[in-house]
């Protein structure tokens, strides 16, 4: 593995998440893997889980880490070619990416979509200009179209339910604002190409990318949505097509602790974080024995040091 950005980066999604539960019971065993190498972990955009649980994965594996807040931080980037740089950008993406890569064995990037045009979202031009000109392994943090780490995560906290055959739902939930697609498009994919049943609930026009939810039957009113789950993966997204857009009058759809209720006994509810109460989830099944957000979090070590673990081990 010399990158990770997406699920195609795992030959396997399902033995993947096996062997990063086998590193989650052993966690210390790889210390000496990173011995004198060094992470950089660059970020665009805010983030509690991403930033702690991976810097606790480089930790187990002995990695220093360096972190700049990019956005903050460091100089404003310029990320096309060929333009006079006479505004306020002062570095370009060229010099950035290759100088990143002297001072670092490997790289992560978090990079969100600005949901303003779909063409530039979808060059990923960071995340591309990081791969092309720093010389070093690269790891998504969450791009504009997906985010696996969480997805890796996701994964090995169904299959530590020890259910057969699970029958996932993704539900749309409300929003005050827009955000991007990485985390349904990202669990989608992680769902299709582990072979299970996936349904994607969400209200007319809150569309996903068909190219990364083939395969998954979509149905428009929450209560056919979960009916038959066996997990229920709360997550508010804005529409593909028209790229962007926010649902309105739609509060209907944020799951309540009463809707649980006549269904599957044994449902599980899941939710990236950082989740807004009572706006996308009931507070209620947050703190219920519903909830497994905070062991999906806590996966998030786990699944970082599994796709760390197995790069440094294919460094040159
Ligand atoms: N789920 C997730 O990526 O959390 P952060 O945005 O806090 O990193």
């Amino acid at each position: 593995m010399r990158q990770f950005l997406s699920v195609q980066d795992v030959s396997d999604p399902i033995q993947f998440a096996h062997q990063s539960l086998e590193l989650k019971a052993r966690p210390f065993d790889f210390k000496h893997l990173g011995k004198n190498k060094c992470l950089g972990l660059v970020f665009l955009n805010p983030s509690l889980r991403t930033r702690m649980s991976t810097q606790r994965a480089a930790q187990n594996l002995g990695l220093e880490v360096m972190i700049l807040n990019i956005d903050q931080e460091g100089w404003a980037l310029e990320i096309h070619d060929g333009v006079k740089m006479n505004g306020t950008k002062v570095e370009h993406i060229r010099e950035a990416a290759a100088i990143m890569g002297q001072y670092c064995d490997i790289l992560g990037v978090r990079s969100f979509a600005e949901l303003q045009s779909i063409e530039e979202d979808y060059k990923q031009e960071i995340l591309q200009g990081l791969i092309q000109f720093s010389g070093v392994p690269v790891i998504s943090l969450e791009s504009a179209l997906f985010h696996p780490l969480q997805s890796l995560a996701d994964l090995m906290t169904i299959l530590e339910q020890k259910k057969s055959s699970p029958k996932i739902t993704l539900l749309w939930a409300p929003h005050i604002k827009a955000l991007p697609q990485a985390v349904p498009n990202s669990f989608a994919e992680w769902m299709l190409k582990s072979q299970f049943d996936l349904t994607i609930g969400a209200p007319e026009g809150m569309n996903l990318d068909p190219e990364f939810t083939k395969g998954a039957r979509w149905v428009h009113s929450k209560e056919e949505a979960i009916e038959n789950a066996d997990f229920i993966y709360v997550k508010n997204w804005s529409s593909y097509s028209p790229y962007g857009q926010i649902g309105k009058d739609l509060d209907k759809w944020m799951l309540r602790l009463e809707d649980l209720k006549g269904i599957n006994p044994e449902v599980k509810i899941m939710h990236c974080l950082p989740v807004r109460r009572n706006l996308e989830l009931d507070g209620a099944i947050l703190d219920s024995s519903y909830s497994l957000v905070v062991n999906q979090a806590r996966n998030r070590i786990f699944s970082a040091q599994m796709v760390l673990k197995t790069i440094l081990e294919n460094l040159d």
